[in-house]
């Protein structure tokens, strides 16, 4: 995507300054952890840019994009988890972006999954991590994300999990999987 295709401007207009603000950060913690780590920082931009585009729409009109793009049904009433699919659903539909690796990595931000790219895993981390984020433990995040994006997949992750069991919120299967994944991967690799 070209600089000025989605301006600071029209991010604020649509999801006022403290989003647009965390969205700035994201594609800027995206971009520099795909420099690090050796992916496409153009793909990571483009994909952070673009992530939480219906994380301030309302819940009937989110509810409406689910039914327009097909996507699960079981999905509305959670903005939290729709938001990243109807973006994903939207970007293909209405931006004809193809490249599956963005478009999974929007899917799967708010959640993480088994087998997650390093793309995937690159938006997860800034999403995390990014600069104006600010909450006990992030500046750890920070550092873990420049060294290891398997690291600081699994520490956002069981912190997401502490949180929501923290609530008395049940985890979605997608994010158990994703550490279940990442314990796997590291026992192979011991
Ligand atoms: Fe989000
Ligand atoms: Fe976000």
């Amino acid at each position: 995507m070209k600089e000025g295709c989605i301006g600071r401007e029209a991010l604020e207009a649509r999801l006022g300054e403290r989003r647009a603000a965390h969205v700035a950060g994201t594609a800027r913690m995206a971009a520099e952890l795909a420099e690090i780590h050796g992916a496409d920082a153009e793909k990571a931009r483009e994909a952070a840019l673009l992530h939480d585009l219906f994380r301030a729409v309302s819940a009937g009109e989110l509810d409406a994009l689910i039914d327009r793009y097909g996507e699960d049904p079981a999905l509305k009433g959670d903005a939290n988890l729709s938001h990243g699919k109807v973006a994903a659903a939207w970007m293909k539909e209405e931006l004809g972006i193809e490249d599956a690796d963005i478009l999974n990595a929007v899917r799967y931000h708010t959640t993480g999954r088994a087998g997650m790219s390093k793309l995937e895993k690159i938006l997860y981390a800034a999403d995390a991590a990014e600069p104006t984020r600010d909450y006990a433990g992030v500046e750890a995040l920070r550092k873990r994300a420049r060294e290891s994006l398997d690291g600081a997949c699994v520490m956002a992750l069981e912190s997401a999990l502490r949180h929501l069991g923290e609530k008395g919120v049940r985890p979605h299967p997608d994010s158990r999987r994703a550490l279940a994944w990442f314990s796997k991967q590291k026992g192979e690799i011991d």
